[in-house]
């Protein structure tokens, strides 16, 4: 079976979990849901990057320890994940032995064969963000941080760099070669003008300062350059290392090289130049492609602390409370920004993504076709041998030709591309029953008992076509996809070993069987008043 190695940045534990880091990991989340139902074998990491300067300020601050406050706040990440109905099949922590042990002996590995050596860095550094930024950077945000606005403070240490200048062909090469290595292109043409600069050598480590912990003292939280205990390794370096040293076990390294590293275009070249070039320089294969987002916004702002605008947790979870983890998902599958632009949330547009497309769209269909089948069939799925063609309706044809176009588009990250090719199944559902007029054709059968023939076949088709559009947007909508299969008595499309294209044959083997039950059920999308008040504090 094809593997599949999706992973999500890994989050600092300094910030309580917000829509940004819901988005991206939601995203991996449909994507890796996708990737399962076409028949690959999928492991989908997130977590936790534990061990930044800012962290450990944070835990001081709150007078714990740094592991008790790490645990508390990727705690957090995971509870908000789970109510999300994010099911990674790792949860990894920077923090765990496994992570630090082998993160250290890949460096070792640098250090020994030179890519890693020792000399003096003098640099602009962003505390808030631990990154040293280049001159040019540094004068062009007025020596603040261009992120927080906080003073950057300028440094002179020993450090031990790694030699990135010496990788710049490959990494060229290796860009030029793959036009699917960083996607979107406008990222790619970013980090290809930005490469044209020329690569210097970068520092990783920076020196324990007097009175913070070293490396061979007891408990010393973080990793440290080995040998020198006196160097905390750049969190940065440890931190990417992560999606190695997960799969680093004889059971998992089969993953690897990793599918698609997904994360927000603030991080792209950590991904897609520095990490590419430590990999190589390991002796491994580089990841298959770097998928950059853009940003949530609110207002057309950027989120932020100091501005207070953040969707937080808390109003994630009102929302997820009021229209189901079902609806935040599809929204943010749908509605972010997952090209180009960024992407506002506002509470306006998710009621009415959430009308038209859950509570209008397949809710309504779904629940239409269950009551007709309910009332004219006894709830027991019709026979459509005796099918009539109807011009535009070659619903084989239809459903193959969705079916492929949502493989090819989620195959290239265009998981909202997909998820239409779904919805579109719902709308011409919707056309075929105004133009065949089921319930008219009802009302004929007592006088001409012939039309419950045909009668049967159109529901046929409509509760067939529905199936499949609830397979292929199930990634986004697991809940409600669920409960349906249930009422619909077709369990058997429930995630297994068959692939979407099996699943969705036309007449196949896990079709409606003529006679089979199948009733009304719940609504699963209850519509919502586009006046009521946005939950939480979301109000826009
Ligand atoms: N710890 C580093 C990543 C190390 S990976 C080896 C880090 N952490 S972070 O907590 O700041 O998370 C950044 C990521 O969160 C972004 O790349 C993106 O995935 C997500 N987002 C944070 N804010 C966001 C928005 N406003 N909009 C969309 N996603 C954003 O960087």
């Amino acid at each position: 079976m094809t593997t599949w190695y999706v992973t999500t940045p890994i989050y600092y534990v300094n910030d309580r979990p917000h829509i940004g880091h819901c988005y991206t990991t939601t995203l991996a989340d449909v994507a890796a849901r996708f990737h399962r139902l076409f028949g690959r074998e999928v492991l989908f990491l997130t977590g936790t990057d534990e061990h930044a300067d800012k962290v450990i300020a944070k835990a001081v601050e709150h007078n714990v320890s740094p592991q008790e406050w790490t645990d508390r706040c990727s705690a957090e990440f995971q509870k908000a994940f789970a109510m999300l109905d994010i099911r990674e099949d790792i949860f990894y922590r920077t923090s765990s032995p496994h992570h630090k042990s082998l993160a250290s002996a890949y460096i070792a590995k640098l250090q020994a064969q030179g890519d890693i050596y020792l000399g003096d860095y003098v640099g602009w550094y962003d505390v808030s963000q631990d990154e040293y930024l280049t001159e040019t950077v540094a004068k062009e945000s007025n020596y603040l941080s261009p992120v927080t606005k906080k003073p950057l403070e300028k440094r002179t240490e020993k450090n031990y760099f790694f030699r990135l200048s010496k990788y710049q062909g490959f990494l060229q090469n290796h860009i030029d070669s793959s036009t699917s290595f960083i996607l979107p292109e406008v990222r790619r043409n970013e980090i290809l003008g930005r490469m044209r600069q020329g690569l210097q050598d970068i520092p990783v480590s920076r020196a324990v300062k007097p009175g913070e912990q070293r490396g061979d003292e007891p408990d010393a939280w973080g990793v440290f350059m080995p040998g020198d205990p006196g160097h905390r390794v750049y969190v940065w370096i440890e931190a990417l290392c992560n999606y190695l040293t997960a799969v680093d076990t004889p059971d998992r390294k089969r993953f690897w090289p990793p599918s698609l590293h997904l994360m927000a275009k603030d991080i792209v070249w950590f991904h897609a130049v520095i990490w590419p070039a430590m990999l190589h320089a390991l002796g491994e294969a580089t990841p298959l492609t770097v998928y950059a987002h853009s940003y949530f916004i609110r207002d057309g702002e950027k989120m932020s602390k100091s501005l207070g605008n953040f969707i937080d947790i808390d109003v994630i979870g009102a929302y997820v409370a009021r229209y189901g983890s079902d609806a935040f998902r599809y929204y943010l599958a749908t509605n972010g920004p997952l090209g180009n632009n960024d992407a506002d949330f506002t509470h306006a547009r998710f009621v009415e993504v959430f009308n038209a497309d859950l509570a209008n769209g397949i809710g309504n269909a779904t629940s239409r076709v269950g009551n007709m089948i309910q009332k004219y069939f006894d709830s027991k799925v019709p026979d459509p041998q005796n099918t009539r063609e109807l011009a535009g309706y070659d619903w084989p044809t239809i459903i193959s030709t969705s079916v492929s176009r949502a493989i090819a588009a989620a195959d290239t990250m265009d998981l909202s591309g997909a998820l239409s090719e779904g919805m579109a199944l719902v709308r011409k559902v919707d056309g075929y029953i105004n133009a065949t007029e089921p319930f008219k054709l009802a009302k004929r059968i007592e006088s001409e008992p012939a039309l419950r023939d045909q009668l049967g076949a159109i529901l046929y088709h409509c509760a067939e076509a529905l199936r499949v559009a609830t397979l292929i947007l199930s990634p986004a909508i697991p809940r409600a996809c669920e409960k349906l299969w249930v009422t619909w008595s077709c369990a058997s499309s429930a995630p297994g070993s068959a692939t979407l294209t099996e699943r969705a044959a036309w007449m196949g083997e896990h079709s409606l069987r003529p006679g089979q039950a199948l009733s009304k059920g719940d609504v699963l999308f209850m519509r919502a008043d586009p006046a009521e008040p946005a939950p939480g504090k979301a109000e826009s």
